[in-house]
């Protein structure tokens, strides 16, 4: 191995990673408000958004990213959903945010679904029983403390959208690995490109990893 052959390609990851940031964080934020939503119509109590948000769950949890990045960036276009280019933003961006952040929801709506049911039933009696409505005693009582519950987990489910964004590759967002693939062909050694591409999720993955360590603690203190 000889990582010199890197001297100038550098700048080229680089750009790979702020992309792998950026969809990973657009993912993250569009996988919560998805996912939010898809807990609250599994939570509730009418039978067709029970059945329709258990079905999404269900599918995009048991089939791999993989093949729904297939799906989204190949097949939907076929029936006349075409993802286009907006500004400086490209398709192949935007097919692998999309599909990246629908994957992410379906996982997010059940960390909410275990946040919320982690908290105490005492809590929901007690609260209803001084006289608060259900709705207030959700948003006023177990909402909030759900919220804490769930933090760690959401911020862990960042640092697996980082590592999974790298199937993006496959349709050509601009992330680690496709720029890796770009940097193997310039220098015709693929093993130093690789190498470099899997030091960069590292350092990302554990600065972010220490981040929740941190986070946690914080949230332990205050209870
Ligand atoms: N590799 C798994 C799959 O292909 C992980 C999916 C992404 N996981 C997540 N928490 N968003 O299905």
């Amino acid at each position: 191995m000889d990582f010199s052959v890197l001297n100038g390609y550098y700048g080229v990851l680089m750009e790979g990673t702020k992309y792998t940031i950026l969809v990973s964080l657009v993912s993250l934020v569009v996988g919560f408000v998805l996912g939010l939503l898809i807990c609250l119509m599994k939570m509730s109590n009418f039978k067709v958004l029970k059945l329709l948000s258990s079905a999404y769950v269900q599918i995009l949890r048991g089939t791999p990213l993989f093949v729904q990045v297939f799906i989204i960036y190949f097949g939907l276009p076929q029936i006349g959903i075409d993802f286009p280019d907006i500004g400086p933003i490209s398709s192949k961006f935007i097919a692998g945010a999309f599909a990246l952040s629908i994957n992410s929801s379906a996982y997010i709506a059940e960390i909410f679904r275990s946040g919320i049911q982690s908290v105490d039933k005492g809590q929901m009696e007690a609260s209803r029983s001084l006289g608060l409505g259900y709705t207030d005693t959700m948003r006023f009582v177990i909402v909030p403390q759900a919220v804490k519950n769930v933090l760690p987990a959401l911020a862990n489910e960042f640092i697996t959208l980082v590592k999974e964004s790298s199937v993006l590759s496959v349709i050509g967002t601009q992330e680690i690995m496709f720029k890796a693939g770009i940097v193997v062909t310039a220098v015709y050694s693929p093993m130093e490109p690789y190498v470099a591409a899997a030091v960069i999720y590292l350092v990302l993955t554990t600065i972010l990893s220490k981040l929740v360590g941190i986070l946690e603690k914080k949230l332990a203190k205050s209870n």
